[in-house]
């Protein structure tokens, strides 16, 4: 690998981190915030691997000023985070909370002071339990409640924060959550959960045209995570398994949001061509609606096989029998495999179903397990992940994709899902008993990557 540099970059690239609201904010009674799937989730035994909850997280609904500190120390220019939907509307639906509303104001208006652009995320998997207790993302009335919410929401802060995202990684949000039931809100409705996907990209494509009658200078778009799919061997079947995972966690996705349309082969797989068909056909046109960029979120490779399904609740409903393989590649804490070239692969995937679409990286980190030492916590193998992966990210630009910017996770660690504080993910550590935060050495070797080029200029 040649030296990277941040003169490799534009120099207007967005460079963030990121975080979201159940996994940092803490203060989830406070401040007339209402239940989510997550609070419920959280407390259901065996859920979560430590039996933790997101509560206190990281406080960052008290400490967000240290944390944007953090943030302007390390020299981002901008941060991803999320709104909780539970405190702007507690029950999903009706007023708006004020109080919800100026917690968001007061950290977008403390980043902006530093120079910092605020990237707003609506949804990151935290439902009001309310909308989930009548029936959820399977549910399409919940598709019609986010875009009330959203219109509420940009009503509210669109004159500070300019960029919108709509959707976290729906694909999570619909299987994670109701077919392996591995997360929020831990259902096992088999092929089914796609339907949930549908109401979740329908929700994506009302939101955007209210997002965007809020103010005429805001930038909409989603994020999706996307996965480099390589088949194991040339065998029909090991094919077929490929096409099987990238058809239902990237195509089933990029498909209705950029190509106007769902994937035939995908919903054959689902058995779910007839509701489509009565359901979700016309809806195609709303979901496909112009977004100003794609986020995309990167971890790791899929290398696929055929093989036999285990007969627990699959997150690939329909295609149970298919096997991840191990490469043999390094793996992360999360049992990730590490493939930097596999970025590369999913922005050229991206930008090829609609060129000249802005390409933003909106997540891309690591999990190791960390020591906090007297010196700091020297986590050398996530400096070297994040180095890698922004070099497939100069390589992609080499290649002419559209990439506006890169947003770490994350910028401390925090409640990992299911895995609760037993994964750190952070540049930043926390104490979570004092709450103290330390810079780790990969953080530092951030800061000094973007301070080498000079500050950049706010992203655009
Ligand atoms: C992504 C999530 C994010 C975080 C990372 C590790 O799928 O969007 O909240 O948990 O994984």
């Amino acid at each position: 690998m040649t030296e990277l540099s941040r003169s490799d970059f534009p120099a207007d690239f967005t460079w963030g981190t990121a975080t979201a609201a159940y996994q940092v904010e803490g203060a989830t009674t406070e401040g007339g915030r209402g239940p989510s799937v997550w609070d419920t989730f959280a407390r259901t035994p065996g859920a979560i691997a430590d039996g933790t909850t997101g509560e206190p997280a990281d406080d960052h609904y008290h400490r967000y000023l240290e944390d944007v500190g953090l943030m302007a120390d390390l020299g981002v220019n901008a941060y991803r985070f999320s709104i909780s939907w539970s405190r702007i509307q507690p029950d999903g639906t009706g007023a708006v909370n004020p109080e919800g509303i100026a917690f968001y104001r007061r950290l977008a208006e403390a980043l902006v002071a530093q120079g910092i652009t605020p990237w707003a995320t609506l949804y990151h998997w935290d439902l009001p339990q309310a909308l989930e207790d009548r029936g959820g993302w399977l549910d399409r009335g919940t598709a019609e409640a986010f875009a009330e919410y959203a219109r509420l929401v940009v009503g509210e802060l669109g004159d500070v924060v300019k960029h919108w995202t709509t959707l976290n990684e729906p694909w999570c949000s619909a299987f994670l959550g109701y077919a392996s039931g591995e997360h929020a809100p831990g259902r096992h409705v088999g092929t089914q959960a796609a339907r949930a996907a549908h109401h979740l990209l329908l929700a994506h494509g009302r939101a955007v045209p209210l997002i965007r009658a809020a103010a005429d200078d805001l930038q909409v778009g989603i994020t999706l995570n996307l996965y480099s799919v390589r088949t194991a061997s040339d065998s029909p079947a090991d094919v077929d398994a490929a096409r099987r995972i990238d058809g239902l966690q990237n195509r089933f996705f990029l498909d209705p949001v950029l190509a106007g349309s769902y994937p035939v082969d995908v919903l054959r797989d689902l058995g779910e061509q007839a509701w489509f068909a009565e359901h979700a056909q016309g809806d195609l046109a709303t979901i496909g609606v112009d977004v100003d960029f794609l986020g995309v979120n990167y971890y790791s490779r899929h290398t696929t096989a055929a093989g036999t399904a285990s007969g627990a609740p699959s997150a690939n409903p329909g295609s149970e029998f298919v096997q991840m393989v191990d490469t043999g590649a390094p793996r992360t804490r999360m049992g990730w495999e590490v493939h930097p070239d596999g970025l590369v692969d999913v922005l050229e995937m991206a930008a090829a179903r609609r060129p000249g679409l802005p390409l933003l990286v909106t997540e891309n980190g690591a999990a190791y397990d960390d020591e906090l030492t007297a010196d700091g916590v020297h986590d050398e193998e996530r400096r070297a992940y994040l180095e890698q992966h922004l070099a497939a990210c100069r390589d992609a630009l080499g290649r002419g994709v559209p990439l506006r910017g890169y947003f770490l996770w994350s910028l401390m660690d925090n409640f990992e899902w299911a895995w609760g504080y037993t994964r750190r993910f952070g540049v930043v550590h926390v104490d979570y008993a004092t709450q103290r935060r330390t810079i780790k050495d990969s953080g530092r070797w951030l800061q000094a990557f973007l301070s080498a080029g000079g500050r950049g200029a706010r992203s655009a």
